[in-house]
């Protein structure tokens, strides 16, 4: 039953929440990067209902999120110096950790796997209803499986109608795009999937180089792919998506008006007026107002009702790998 959208303004807001989540129900709820989908991750009907309504394979793991790092040991078998290092540094944050579960972890959560994958978000609203719940939150991102997240209210709700208990409003993430995931569960640190907290980052914290995404995404494409994220096709809008590059754009505008298709446009510059009919949004050269904008912006062009969305080609500098990344995998199923 779905029980409204709820301004975090309203005092009794996060009571509310933390009583469905008690319950069973599920509870979207803002985060810094994307808007997740909540559920008590002790509660093991609570977390088949969370795969159904997001229509995620069961073998496919959840984050758990947590108020604060002294509850890491409730949740991870052994929390190595290098854990630590990283969570001191980056949480509350951007960050997911994969580390040896604790022994009652459910096989729900981490998709039977031996590992758990763990963050603590620093958004104000996801930190009260963590600290007020007091476990652990199990939470994908709000949108159906394999689409694009949701950064705002507005869309958890567009994702998910009325299956979910409550829509916790906190207005537009900051980030935009998901975490930084790392695996520690082995050896060396490995980039599962990369996010707006960069490899030279966590390097530098840890004082020792990591397997990069790009190594680690190569081989992925097997039915056993532990991360969703880091298959091909992901955060993909309906729209067929494609990359182009920036002296091919208004070329590859003509050729397609010139053969009756209606594009929508996402580029650095703004629309020349010969291009004045067609849905156009102009992306910031600034990496991190570029990500805080991005599933807006595709969403926005995915409903324009076109043949194809154009997303001019993006620089190919460090701080644009995790928006590369996102964008590589929304075009997949263009390609
Ligand atoms: O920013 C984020 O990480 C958002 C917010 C809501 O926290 N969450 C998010 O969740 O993006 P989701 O489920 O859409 O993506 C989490 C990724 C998935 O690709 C999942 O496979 C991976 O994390 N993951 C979770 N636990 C894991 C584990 N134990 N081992 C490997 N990958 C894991
Ligand atoms: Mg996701």
């Amino acid at each position: 039953m779905f029980l409204g959208v709820v301004n975090i303004t309203e005092r009794s807001a996060i009571n509310l929440a933390v009583e469905a989540l008690a319950r069973g129900e599920l509870v979207a709820f803002p985060t810094e990067t994307v808007y997740g989908l909540g559920a008590d991750a002790m509660n093991a009907s609570a977390l088949h209902r969370l795969f159904e309504v997001k229509g995620r394979p069961k073998t496919h793991p959840v984050i758990v999120h947590l108020a604060a790092i002294d509850q890491l040991a409730e949740w991870a078998s052994s929390v190595s110096p290098r854990a630590l290092k990283l969570a001191q540094a980056f949480w509350p944050g951007p960050l997911t950790l994969v580390l040896p579960k604790a022994k009652h972890v459910l096989d729900e959560v981490t998709g039977g796997q031996p590992t758990v994958g763990i963050r603590i978000p620093r958004h104000p609203v996801a930190q009260a209803l963590l600290k007020e719940f007091g476990g652990g939150v199990a939470a994908p991102s709000a949108n159906r499986f394999g689409r694009l997240s949701a950064t705002c209210a507005e869309d958890v709700c567009s994702e998910f109608g009325d299956t979910v208990s409550y829509v916790l409003n906190g207005g537009p993430c900051q980030v935009g795009i998901e975490s930084t995931i790392v695996d520690l569960s082995n050896g060396t640190p490995h980039i599962l999937r990369p996010g707006m907290i960069l490899a030279d980052e966590l390097s530098f914290v840890l004082g020792e180089p990591l397997v990069s995404f790009e190594h680690t995404a190569s081989n992925v494409s097997t039915p056993e792919v532990r991360a969703p994220g880091t298959m091909p096709s992901h955060y993909a809008p309906k729209t067929p998506l494609y990359l182009v590059p920036s002296e091919l754009l208004c070329g590859e505008i003509e050729g397609c008006k010139a053969r009756g298709l209606k594009v929508a446009v996402m580029a650095f510059i703004s629309a020349p007026s010969c291009f004045s009919d067609i849905a156009w949004t102009v992306a910031s050269s600034n990496p991190d107002e570029y990500a805080h904008n991005l599933y807006r912006n595709l969403r926005f062009l995915d409903r324009q009702s076109c043949d194809y969305l154009l997303v001019e080609s993006i620089p190919s500098k460090k701080d644009w790998n995790a928006i590369a990344d996102r964008l590589r995998r929304a075009s997949a199923q263009g390609l």
